[in-house]
């Protein structure tokens, strides 16, 4: 059902960086019409090494920026935030339309896994245990089991994508789901799910390690299935779409440090360049 009227509101993105751009690129996508501010709270990233109250308070703090600029509904793009503050966020604003990405992430890696899942996000994500229990609770006679990454957050933020490095650190965080090779083929298959804004520009780089050993591996990320349910719930009425002629900038980027690092580096997870950066403070 198509809701009567529209609203040319923004619809607000956060992530503790540029990671979150990934699922940008992806709600722009789905969403062409519709105007986004982002903020990237680049100031105090990582996120993924802190203790769910001190994520809980800057995921408040950043969300207040979005809505003091007037969002109609609010997108929390950083996987360690949305494992532990979207009560936070819905408790502080009751009527904004809030979505986070775990629960879209599940879905899509319960959707296609065969038996198992590997969850790989921040030390917080998964010491958390939100997606081990979002994909237990669609599926639960799967095998979840979670992989701290924190340094694919590091190889990211530095646009390092391939080369040796990369590589050495891919070894070494799944050599242990790499299934030996007397190993009946079914036990082999492994569906990855990059629970961490920052893992899919590292997704070639994963898939050769497990296709060097010969080993089926499915990659599964939340961008896309977070940008269908925004799009689902736009549609069904919970925010108003935005008219065809919606005035005002398509695309506001805002970071709280490292305006020159946000563009420098942004573009490889928004997959376009980006012109202006504006700097704000929390
Ligand atoms: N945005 C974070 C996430 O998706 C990764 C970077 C960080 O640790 O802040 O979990």
């Amino acid at each position: 059902m198509q809701p009567a009227s529209t609203d040319t509101r923004p619809i607000g993105v956060f992530d503790s960086g540029v990671g979150g751009l990934t699922v940008l690129a992806a709600l722009r996508a789905a969403l062409p019409q519709e105007r986004f501010v982002y903020l990237g709270d680049t100031a105090r990233l990582p996120y993924g090494t802190k203790s769910a109250g001190t994520v809980r308070r800057y995921a408040v703090q950043a969300a207040r920026v979005l809505v003091e600029r007037d969002v109609k509904a609010l997108v929390v793009a950083c996987n360690t935030a949305s494992a532990v503050a979207l009560d936070a966020l819905e408790a502080a604003w009751p009527e904004l339309p809030v979505f986070g990405v775990v629960g879209p992430g599940a879905i899509a890696a319960a959707h296609v896994a065969r038996s198992r899942v590997v969850v790989l996000a921040t030390e917080s994500t998964i010491s958390g245990g939100a997606y081990q229990r979002a994909l237990l609770a669609l599926r639960p006679t799967l095998t979840v089991e979670g992989r701290a990454c924190p340094l694919f957050v590091t190889l990211a933020e530095e646009g390092r994508r391939d080369g040796a490095v990369v590589a050495a650190v891919v070894a070494d965080y799944l050599q242990a789901f790499v299934v030996p090779e007397h190993s009946d083929a079914s036990a082999d298959a492994v569906t990855l799910l990059l629970g961490c804004t920052h893992f899919p520009i590292l997704r070639a780089a994963i898939e050769a390690f497990f296709s060097r050993h010969a080993r089926t591996v499915q990659v599964v990320d939340s961008a896309a299935t977070t940008a269908r349910a925004v799009q689902a719930a736009r549609d069904a009425g919970r925010f108003a779409p935005a008219p065809g002629d919606a005035g005002g900038p398509r695309l506001v980027l805002c970071a709280t440090d490292g305006a020159d690092r946000f563009r420098r580096v942004g573009r490889f997870f928004l997959g376009d360049a980006i012109e202006d950066v504006e700097l704000v403070d929390l």
